[in-house]
């Protein structure tokens, strides 16, 4: 398909708010090398290189935070992020927050949460997101519908021709569409422990349906354009990747392989990412209760893997991870890297932050 021209207040003829198709109408800018001032709401803003300038980013400022290097605190100094989340989170939210300050900026939250904002008079995203961003140069918004982060960047747009300056937003997730930061950080933490995206496999459990992480990091691994990598995508049959999704792949000629067996992949996998089944997605409660617990990772089912394997998961985990008690063995297993992975973010959206907010050289 011709790339079509971002649909902006300023260049555009047919007035997106007319249809409100935002998902389908504006396009968000490619990064180009280049973040300074960009939304980051999908992760099709992304090539090879856009990645490997965030990676080189977020290991020198890992680096540097390791060695208690005080000269981070300028990357963001003088710079607001608000944190507008409509949807419960504790990592993605916490680790944008935590990011800002360890850059020196400050952070704004409704103070009681934003459903105790204007939100609860009636106020539209559309309003409470100018709002936010006429105090803040940075907007990290999570909502539960697909599309509102590019409904968030349209009306940003808009507001530079009020205010002058244009505050970017980044998506924090979107319903069951994208989650472009969590790709971001999953794929910067198979680079930190497999060095190479050549040759992979990559096998990813559980709900496949509603994961965004897993739609997100299945695009950006083929937007990296890694050679030989093969997906496989382990599910129930309801709760497959989307359509959408696989054309993708296929489009982009990466290999991928369905199935509803995991043995079938596990032996040969380098990379496990097991996901939580997105018990608020479903409209029916039996539905979920029926296949809730299809997958359940365990140390058992973790003996079948390669000893140079990972295990992945985005967290918040349930019962896909089984009780308590296998949570605490599989947290000793030296292949169990998701609190490195949590870390991880916080870097990653640290580099995102200060290339977005700066440019700065980090
Ligand atoms: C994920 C999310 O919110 O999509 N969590 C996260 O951001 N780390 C995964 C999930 O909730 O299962």
């Amino acid at each position: 398909m011709a790339a079509e021209p971002a649909h902006t207040p300023a260049n555009s003829s047919y007035d997106i708010r007319v249809s409100r198709q935002f998902l389908d109408r504006y396009r968000p800018e490619k990064i180009d090398g280049d973040f300074t001032g960009k939304h980051i709401v999908s992760v099709d803003q992304f090539d090879q290189q856009d990645l490997q300038i965030l990676f080189d980013a977020a290991s020198s400022i890992r680096k540097r935070a390791a060695q208690g290097d005080r000269g981070l605190l300028s990357l963001g100094a003088g710079k607001i992020m608000a944190s507008l989340f409509y949807e419960a989170s504790t990592r993605t939210d916490m680790s944008f927050q935590a990011a800002m300050r360890r850059l020196g900026g400050e952070v704004i939250v409704a103070s009681n949460g934003v459903q105790f904002s204007s939100v609860y008079k009636g106020e539209n995203l559309a309003d409470t997101v100018r709002a936010a961003g006429c105090y803040a140069d940075v907007i990290i918004l999570r909502h539960p519908e697909v599309g509102s982060s590019y409904e968030a960047a349209y009306y940003l747009d808009c507001l530079k021709e009020q205010i002058g300056r244009r505050p970017a937003v980044i998506s924090g997730g979107d319903g069951v569409g994208e989650h472009p930061s969590q790709a971001l950080l999953d794929m910067f933490t198979i680079f930190d422990f497999k060095k190479s995206f050549d040759g992979l496999s990559i096998t990813m459990v559980g709900d496949l349906k509603h994961g965004r992480t897993v739609h997100s990091l299945a695009k950006l691994l083929a937007r990296y354009e890694a050679a030989g990598t093969t997906l496989n995508f382990v599910s129930p049959e309801s709760l497959r990747m989307p359509g959408t999704i696989l054309t993708f792949l296929k489009e982009h000629q990466i290999a991928h392989h369905e199935t509803d067996n995991l043995s079938e992949v596990l032996g040969g996998t380098d990379v496990i990412y097991w996901t939580r089944v997105q018990e608020e997605r479903f409209a029916d409660r039996a539905e979920y209760e029926a296949i809730k617990d299809g997958f359940i990772m365990t140390p058992p089912v973790l003996a079948q893997a390669r000893a140079d394997a990972i295990l992945m998961h985005p967290l918040p985990r349930k019962n896909e991870m089984g009780t308590p008690d296998d949570h605490d063995k599989l947290d000793q297993d030296s292949r169990s890297v998701y609190f490195n992975q949590m870390e991880n973010g916080m870097y990653v959206r640290m580099a995102l932050l200060a290339k977005v907010l700066g440019g700065f050289w980090v």
